[in-house]
């Protein structure tokens, strides 16, 4: 009896066959469409998703796989062989393959901030593991990679310089360098810049600054990517737009890079929480641990229509749309930021089957005026 109830309401809530239309059949030319790969989906160890991820998508990123940890987890030691799998994966499947990232504060060996005898890093050295880094990793790659994200995060909300070990090591022009070294490292590949929360005017004004500083002086940079790590409300569509608009009124493309929408209460306390409040918080903020019910499961995608109508009517300034995972089971929202919760925000669910939100983005592309 649940079984039928369940198949009844699915219908209802218009769940795509698995033999409609493809995602990336259905985008208007020149905008790619991907997902955030796991290892297991790499390797086929998660079949379902892989199937998914060959049927719709076009271009791939690495969730986890070409982060420093992943590559370099010792001074000189690099490990690719999860990396060359992925690139080989994309490779096979004709997808644009996407690397992410070469710098950032997270996902970084402690080794690479470690100064020497125990003094803070300095720039000299610094400069060197960067260049070290990025010169072994992006030239292993050179000529397959279509486009890096070379440098992640380096802000903070309210526009001012993240202080993380590099910019405190070799000051802002650690950005500049980056992409230096990885264009000669890889002169073909396009270079991105990629933060989240860029619909903050002050966190944008100081993204788009950088953008024209690089561009003044003559360094690649093809694109900003927006994570867009959004929820059902926020940011609201107007603040998308002029994400989009002032994107490329500095100039370069725009693209989603890592998104996906949260269904969860979340507030900024939670991130920084300690263990004792986040076990509070998993209490009373894991709303749906069974299972989404129908009228959130239409609320995603409404909000998925919403967006990709947003991202559509942007197209000319958009080259790339990226979902941050292929499957609900995979999300890293799962665990963020309070760890143990059901989150449910991808168009594939748990058993990688299409969700309601899959069918909404469909029509919003179909609907599309001709290309
Ligand atoms: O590999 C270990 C495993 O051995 C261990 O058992 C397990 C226990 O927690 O941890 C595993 O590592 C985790 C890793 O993901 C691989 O699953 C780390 O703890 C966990 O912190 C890490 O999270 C990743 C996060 O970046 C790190 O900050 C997420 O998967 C990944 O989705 C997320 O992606 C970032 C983008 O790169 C940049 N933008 C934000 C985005 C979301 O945070």
């Amino acid at each position: 009896m649940k079984v039928f109830f369940a198949s009844v309401v699915l219908t209802a809530l218009a769940v795509p066959a698995a033999d409609g239309p493809r995602l990336k059949d259905l985008m208007p030319p020149g905008l790619l469409i991907g997902a955030a790969l796991s290892g297991a989906q790499v390797d086929g160890r998660d079949a379902a998703a892989q199937a998914v991820v060959v049927r719709h998508f076009d271009t791939i990123s690495p969730e986890n796989l070409l982060k420093w940890t992943s590559t370099e987890p010792e001074p000189g030691r690099f490990t690719f062989e999860a990396a060359d799998r992925y690139v080989a994966f994309g490779q096979a499947n004709g997808m644009a393959v996407i690397g992410h990232n070469l710098v950032w504060h997270q996902q970084t060996p402690r080794w690479a901030f470690e100064g020497k005898d125990g003094r803070p890093l300095d720039r000299e050295t610094a400069l060197a593991r960067l260049r070290a880094h990025i010169t072994a990793v992006a030239g292993r790659y050179k000529g397959r990679i279509h486009g890096w994200d070379v440098v992640n995060e380096a802000f903070e909300n309210d526009g001012s310089w993240r202080q993380t070990p590099w910019f405190k090591a070799i000051g802002p022009d650690y950005i500049a360098q980056a992409f230096t070294f990885a264009h000669e490292a890889d002169p073909q590949a396009e270079l991105y810049y990629n933060d989240f929360d860029l619909y903050l005017p002050a966190k944008r004004k100081a993204v788009l600054a950088l953008v024209g500083d690089l561009r003044a002086k003559g360094v690649r940079i093809d694109a900003v990517g927006e994570q867009g790590h959004w929820s059902l409300q926020a940011p609201k569509a107007a603040e998308i737009e002029a994400i989009l608009d002032d994107i490329a009124g500095a100039g370069v493309k725009a693209m989603i890079t890592e998104l996906d929408v949260d269904v969860l209460p979340r507030t900024p306390e939670m991130e920084h929480a300690d263990a004792a409040r986040k076990a509070e918080w998993l209490k009373t903020t894991n709303l749906y641990p069974a299972g989404l019910p129908d009228a959130q499961q239409e609320q995603l995608a409404r909000r998925y229509a919403e967006v990709f109508g947003l991202l559509l009517k942007h197209r000319s300034q958009l080259t790339r749309v990226t979902f941050w995972g292929v499957t609900d089971a995979q999300s890293w929202l799962n665990g963020f930021p309070i760890p143990g919760r059901t989150n449910y925000p991808l168009l594939w669910d748990r058993q990688a089957r299409g969700k309601p939100a899959l069918q909404a983005v469909i029509d919003v592309l179909k609907a599309a005026p001709a290309r």
